[in-house]
C-alpha cells in the first residue's frame, strides 16, 4: 500500500520560495493547503456567467489566514533567538500568534481592543496561553503602542509589518494558481491593514516572474525577500479590496480615526500597508470599494445558506463586494473570480446567532410534535 506524502505545512511545501535555511527549525501547525471551493448556487442567483471560487482560509489551524504568515514570522523569530512575540490585534492575529508561540515554547503578548473582539478569538488566545493586554482603545491605538514598546523591550512584532508575515501569506496565491492552472481574472479580499492583499500580489507576481539570479527592482513590495523577481511574463489578477463602510480609509483617501463596523476583524482606520496597497491597486489595475454592514451580513448568511460555507463577517466582505460588482458588470461576464474567506464563522458565534432567522422550533419530546415540526417546515 502506498501513502500520499504527509502534508506538513506551507514552509515545507514552498521551501524554495521562502526565506528559510536547510537547518531552520520550522514552527508549523500544518497551515495552508486550504480548499478552493467553486460556488454553485450563488452564481446562478446572480444570473451571470461567472466562475466564483472561495478560498476558505477559515480552515487553517487557528481558523484564519493569519496562520500562513505566523508560521513564517514565528519560525524566523525563533531562528533569530527571540523569546517573546507581540502583536496588536482585532482577534485573529492574537489567536494565531498565541498558538504558534505555544508551539515554539515562547511567550506571546497580545494587545486587543477591550470588548471589541469576537468571543471565539478571545477564547483561543486565552487557551493558548498568551498574555492578554486589553486596551481601552481600538486596533490602531494597539498598533501604535506595540511599535513603541518594541523599541525598548526584547519582543518581536508579528503584525503584518513584519515582512516574514507577508512571505508566508503569499503562498495562498501559489495554491490558487496551481489549482486553477492559471491566475484568476479577479481576486477579491476584505481589507483592514492591507497586508493580505499585498501578500497575495507578491505571490501572484512571483509566480508570474521568470526566475532571476537575484532580486531586482521588479518587486517593490517584498522588502528583498522574493526569490523570483525577474520580469513579469505571466498573467496576474486584478486585485479588488473591499472595506466596511465605517472603516474605509482607502475609499476616503485618508486615515479614519474612529472606525466602526460589525466586521470587527477589519475595524481598522490606519492601515499599516497603506502605500503597498496603493501600489497593488495601481499595478494590478484593480480597485477598492466599500460594503455596508448590512451587505456584509447578508453575504455571510447567503454563503452559509446557499453554499454551506460559514465564514466570519469580515470575510464575507469579499463576496458582498464581488456580487455587487458582478451584477453591475464591473467584473465582466466569463471571468474567473476568487474571493478569499479570511476567517471561520465559528470565530464570531454571537454575530451569527444574532442575525440568523433560522426556524428554531421548540417542542415537547414527543413524536407527534416532532412530526408536526417537520411537516410545517418542509419546503
Ligand atoms: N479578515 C479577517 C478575518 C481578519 O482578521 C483581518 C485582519 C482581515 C480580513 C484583514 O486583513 O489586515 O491583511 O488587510 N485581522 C487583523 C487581526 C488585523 O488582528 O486579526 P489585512
Amino acid at each position: 500500500m502506498s501513502f500520499r506524502q504527509r502534508y506538513t505545512g506551507l514552509i515545507e511545501r514552498y521551501r524554495d520560495r521562502l526565506p528559510v535555511h536547510d537547518d531552520t527549525r520550522i514552527i508549523s501547525l500544518g497551515e495552508g493547503n486550504t480548499p478552493l471551493i467553486r460556488l454553485h448556487n450563488i452564481p446562478s442567483m446572480l444570473g451571470k456567467n461567472v466562475d466564483i471560487y472561495v478560498k476558505y482560509e477559515g480552515l487553517n489551524p487557528t481558523g484564519s489566514f493569519k496562520d500562513r504568515g505566523m508560521t513564517m514570522a514565528v519560525t524566523k523569530a525563533v531562528e533569530e533567538g527571540s523569546k517573546a512575540i507581540i502583536c496588536a490585534s482585532t482577534g485573529n492575529t492574537s489567536a494565531s500568534a498565541a498558538a504558534y508561540a505555544a508551539r515554539a515554547g515562547i511567550t506571546a503578548f497580545v494587545l486587543i481592543p477591550d470588548g471589541k473582539i469576537a468571543q471565539g478569538k478571545l477564547a483561543q488566545a486565552m487557551m493558548e496561553g498568551a498574555v492578554i493586554v486589553q486596551i481601552m482603545g481600538n486596533f490602531d491605538d494597539g498598533m501604535r503602542l506595540v511599535k513603541e514598546v518594541a523599541v525598548e523591550s526584547p519582543v518581536t512584532i508579528v503584525n503584518s509589518i513584519n515582512p516574514f508575515r507577508l512571505q508566508g501569506q503569499k503562498t495562498a496565491a501559489f495554491e490558487i494558481v496551481e489549482e486553477l492552472g492559471r491566475a484568476p481574472d479577479y481576486h477579491c479580499l476584505p481589507v483592514g491593514n492591507a497586508g493580505n492583499i499585498t501578500a497575495h500580489w507578491i505571490g501572484y507576481s512571483e509566480y508570474a516572474c521568470g526566475e532571476a539570479e537575484s532580486v531586482t527592482a521588479a518587486c517593490t513590495l517584498c522588502q528583498g525577500h522574493c526569490r523570483f523577481a525577474g520580469a513579469i511574463t505571466g498573467q496576474r489578477p486584478k486585485m479588488v479590496g473591499y472595506q466596511a463602510s465605517g472603516s474605509a480609509p482607502f475609499m476616503r483617501g485618508k486615515m479614519v480615526d474612529n472606525p466602526e463596523t460589525v466586521a470587527t476583524a477589519i475595524r481598522i482606520g490606519h492601515p499599516q500597508s497603506w502605500d503597498q496597497a496603493w501600489i497593488v491597486n495601481k499595478e494590478s489595475g484593480g480597485w477598492f470599494d466599500e460594503c455596508t454592514d448590512d451587505e456584509i451580513l447578508e453575504a455571510q448568511k447567503l454563503l452559509a445558506e446557499r453554499e454551506g460555507v460559514f465564514c466570519e463577517p469580515a470575510s464575507a466582505t469579499s463576496l458582498a463586494g464581488a456580487m455587487r460588482d458582478i451584477k453591475s458588470g464591473k467584473i465582466e461576464a466569463s471571468s474567473t473570480v476568487v474571493c478569499t474567506l479570511t476567517g471561520h464563522g465559528l470565530k464570531d458565534p454571537d454575530t451569527a446567532i444574532a442575525q440568523s432567522t433560522a426556524p428554531v422550533v421548540k417542542v415537547e419530546a414527543k413524536l407527534d410534535q416532532v412530526k408536526k415540526a417537520i411537516h410545517d417546515n418542509l419546503g
